[in-house]
């Protein structure tokens, strides 16, 4: 989704927004721009459609875009389609003011609609000009930018992150923030905004995540927070510990490959922290064991490819802790009326912590009186702050579109967890306890032996790399498993692909299969393997073609069915999900590679989805 950073300081602007849209890329956009106010007071603003490198050949093609405060943009389209005119930064009529937006003005029409009775212009098809407009329009009525800026915020409606220069200011930068990240990077020669921290990492760690209703205003040496009274406040500066180099690709033809590949230490760090002495702790949950105890449901709520990580979450948490446990889509759950109460605890996933509807599922959750306990990568992201127990997975930065390490650093967490409770319940043997605790300590070696069998997965890869259609079919923990290979795959290759209970594919998928069609069985999952490898024999019965994931113990009985057979090593059956997961990942990556697919950032699709 739209990237915002911005700079005011002593060095030169432009190659500071540059450098930082570069690292905000990876979120997903469309068109690109910057605005600078330069050293004779005037603002300029260059933006264009497509990627940076046009906004680049833009800049360098005309007199170079001096200044030392700028804002930039990248822009993901919503209101209008992507071209130069839709592009941010947005102006007044007058060109003295530059906004940049991150969000969705939601009454924007009705905005624009009373601005045009008044004469004012429109150029743009986008809701964030209304942003430009109105703060002129006010700035022209109330004679003084700040009071303009609190006049605009009581009018809109909807979510924002905004960077605002006024030439008028030439030395001063607004930002302010609702329902949409924004926070604030404290550098040695200058200070700067950003929607997300990746975009500072060059400069500083040391930020300060704004939150809903602030205002703050940035010179080159100051920076002052307001709230929505508009009253001065001072706010808790955070040190980040990731470092520029975990963000870059550090010999890596892609994020994606170079994120796969960290797997094994993503999940140690992940793990390692909350075993100690031979038992797990969760530290965030001590204290906690009477409500523990006294739940009687869970709901887990996530988009994408955190959603697949809570219907591996139903799975297990429903077997360890014998209560139900359902997986929600975040978008359906929102809206759907959800039957709460302080004996449910929902769990909300997300690697970002910013995508909306997630967010918007946990406050649901709050206001229906249950707990929320969230699963987040990124530190100090919204929905870990507004969670009631907040468990980071210590994944690093995630800069590929398609997750891949998030995911599995969430399942790993998930599963841990329920093991924590089934533990503190009673519901776990002391034996098995032992059993999957020893796995879990195993866990990251054997992801990286997963890891090493490459030429399986590539040979794969480059036999079925023009296929039309997969099917990925799989029974219990290996169905949700399934959802998550189809994912990768159509997500970065762009071939259509499904996944199906392999039991249920009696129920329609198998009229789809054809000779030579891909079906990509997952057999991991031991106590339901004679029925798996009857659906196996099912749809090699009507030509298709079959690669099967299937781990040490498994694979003997899959074998004779297989036309490539993808082995992983044995673990606790619930852990099983994190190592299956690799071979699948892999598989996607390369058949991505061999269709000559834009892997890092696949097409039309967003990092970080901040809007409905
Ligand atoms: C986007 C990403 C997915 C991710 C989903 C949820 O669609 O491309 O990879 O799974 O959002 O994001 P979250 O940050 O909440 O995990």
């Amino acid at each position: 989704m739209c990237g915002i950073i911005g700079y005011v300081g002593k060095s030169e602007a432009v190659p500071i927004l540059l450098d930082g849209l570069e690292r905000l890329e990876y979120r997903g956009y469309d068109s690109a721009g910057v605005a600078v106010v330069s050293p004779s007071n005037t603002l300029q603003v260059v933006k264009t459609k497509g990627r940076l490198s046009v906004l680049r050949e833009h800049l360098d093609a005309q007199d170079p875009l001096c200044g030392t405060i700028g804002i930039g943009h990248t822009r993901w389209a919503t209101h209008g389609e992507p071209n130069d005119t839709n592009a941010h930064p947005h102006v007044g009529s007058d060109g003295k003011i530059a906004v940049v937006h991150n969000g969705i003005i939601e009454n924007y029409l009705e905005i624009r609609a009373s601005l045009e009775r008044k004469g004012i212009p429109f150029h743009s098809e986008t809701d964030t000009e209304v942003i430009a407009q109105l703060l002129e329009y006010y700035y022209k009525k109330l004679g003084n930018i700040m009071n303009a800026v609190y006049a605009v915020l009581g009018r809109i409606e909807g979510a924002y992150a905004m960077g605002i220069l006024c030439e008028d200011f030439p030395g001063q930068m607004i930002a302010a923030r609702k329902d949409a990240p924004l926070l604030i990077g404290y550098g040695e020669d200058g200070n700067f905004i950003a929607s997300d921290v990746t975009a500072l990492l060059a400069h500083t760690r040391t930020v300060t995540y704004m939150e809903d209703g602030e205002v703050a205003v940035l010179t080159g040496d100051s920076v002052q927070i307001y709230d929505r009274e508009r009253s001065p406040i001072t706010k808790e500066r955070h040190t980040v510990d990731w470092d520029v180099s975990a963000a870059e690709k550090g010999g890596y033809a892609h994020f994606m490959l170079k994120e796969i590949m960290e797997q094994g230490e993503a999940v140690r760090k992940t793990i390692s922290p909350r075993i100690k002495d031979g038992r797990i702790f969760i530290e965030e949950l001590a204290g906690m064991e009477g409500y523990l105890e006294g739940l009687r449901k869970i709901c887990i709520v996530a988009c994408g490819s955190a959603f697949h990580v809570g219907m591996v979450g139903k799975y297990v948490l429903e077997r360890l802790l014998r209560i139900p446990v359902d997986a929600y889509l975040a978008s359906e759950f929102r809206y759907s009326e959800p039957l709460l109460g302080d004996d449910t605890l929902v769990i909300v996933i997300s690697q970002s912590g910013e995508t909306l509807d997630s967010m918007a599922a946990l406050r649901e959750a709050k206001k229906r009186g249950s707990k929320v306990l969230s699963i987040v990568n990124v530190v100090g992201s919204s929905i870990a702050r507004e969670s009631d127990i907040t468990l980071y997975t210590w994944a690093g930065p995630e800069i590929a579109v398609a997750t891949t390490k998030a995911y599995t650093t969430q399942m790993a967490l998930l599963i841990l967890l329920g093991v924590y409770c089934a533990d503190m319940n009673g519901r776990i043997s002391e034996e098995e306890y032992k059993t999957i605790l020893a796995d879990f300590l195993a866990l990251p070696e054997k992801v990286d032996e997963v890891l090493k069998n490459i030429e399986a997965y590539q040979k794969a890869a480059s036999r079925y790399f023009n296929q039309n259609s997969v099917f990925y079919i799989g029974r219990n923990l290996d169905y949700a498993l399934g959802l998550e290979g189809s994912l990768k795959l159509k997500e970065i290759s762009y071939i259509h692909s499904e996944s199906y209970a392999a039991g249920e594919l009696k129920h329609g998928t198998i009229s789809l299969i054809e000779p030579g069609t891909l079906v990509i069985s997952l057999a991991t999952y031991a106590p339901l393997l004679e029925k798996t490898r009857s659906n196996i024999v099912e749809v090699r019965a009507r030509g298709a073609d079959v690669i099967v994931v299937a781990t040490e113990e498994t694979a003997p009985a899959v074998k004779d069915q297989a036309d490539e057979l993808l082995v992983i090593p044995n673990t606790h059956r619930l852990l099983q999900p994190v190592l299956a997961v690799i071979p699948l990942q892999l598989f996607a990556y390369y058949v991505a590679l061999n269709r000559g697919c834009d892997i890092d950032k696949p097409r039309n699709l967003a990092k970080s989805v901040t809007v409905e």
